[in-house]
């Protein structure tokens, strides 16, 4: 039996913008997004010869073959023809669910770039992220992480200059939200508001934090927050504290603010804790 140990890191959406609905059903996305530092801790046995297995210490994670750390598995194996002899799946989950920051998916890319790395990686970084879609959209940007722009349903990567360093308040409100649902709800919606993504693309290239932080927005965000104005309440006390950008990521409902300074960051922190889970974090490029 071999033991593979692998991070499973947190996407933020700094953009997110819908351009469409497709016939497929899905929604063409144009989407900036970040790898954080907030992870999960991946560990796989392979080769146990028993039954498949997957622990989490989190009660609420699916124990199954319907967890897509799981699905990962089974594709990547089907795909390279291989039988693994036996697979345990443990994750220790420190990413919330439901909150938009890819926590599902940054299990399932985990255990996809460990088990390609024990396999001799008979594939490359980019054949795995596209192998990955089949699991979720959120998945190939998480095998390939750092900064990218994500079109389609957010599967076409295309990888940018990294983000600037600074450091993240992340807030996540005591509802979560039904990705297919908000989409709906989306699409039923009489306003929408749209980020700036060529603004954010251009200030990446400049590799300018302020502005960077200043283009930050989501799509989304305003049809969530007008059923939950906890959003806005969370923007408000980040930009109080020093918040440089503010925003709701993926399909919510966690919060973000962007921070040059780690104090500014801690102080939003400890006074949005008493009503909310929050997380500090940085970008992995
Ligand atoms: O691909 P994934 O399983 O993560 O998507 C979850 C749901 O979110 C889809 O079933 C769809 O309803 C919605 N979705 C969408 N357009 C996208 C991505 C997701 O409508 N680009």
């Amino acid at each position: 039996m071999t033991t593979l140990q692998e991070k499973a890191y947190a996407k933020l959406n700094l953009t997110l913008d819908i351009l469409g609905k497709r016939d497929d059903g899905y929604h063409d996305l144009e989407s900036v997004m970040q790898q954080i530092t907030l992870c999960d801790d991946i560990e796989i046995d392979v080769e146990t010869g028993e039954d498949w297995k997957l622990e989490c210490d989190w009660e609420d994670v699916p124990a199954d073959s319907t967890n897509l750390a799981w699905k990962a598995a089974g594709l990547f194996y089907k795909s390279i023809g291989k039988d693994p002899q036996g697979l345990t799946i443990r994750i220790t989950k420190r990413i919330p669910m439901q909150a938009g920051l890819a926590g599902g998916s940054a299990d399932a890319a985990a255990v996809l770039r460990a088990l390609n790395r024990h396999e001799g990686e008979p594939y490359t970084i980019w054949e795995l992220a596209r192998l990955s879609a089949k699991i979720g959209s959120d998945v190939p940007f998480c095998v390939l992480g750092g900064t990218c722009l994500g079109t389609g349903r957010g599967e076409k990567l295309e990888q940018l200059l990294p983000m600037p360093q600074c450091f993240y308040c992340i807030a996540m409100p005591d509802f979560s939200v039904s990705t297919p649902e908000l989409f709906r709800e989306y699409d039923e919606a009489e306003t929408t508001w749209h980020p700036d993504t060529k603004g954010m693309l251009k200030s990446l290239d400049q590799h300018d934090l302020l502005h960077v932080a200043g283009h930050v927005g989501n799509t989304m965000e305003p049809v969530v927050n007008a059923k939950h104005p906890e959003i806005e309440e969370i923007k408000s006390v980040m930009r109080d504290c020093g918040a440089l950008g503010t925003a709701m990521t993926g399909s919510g409902s966690a919060v973000y603010g962007i921070f040059d300074a780690f104090d500014m960051a801690a102080m939003a922190s400890m006074q949005l804790m008493e009503k909310y889970k929050t997380f500090l974090s940085r970008n992995v490029n």
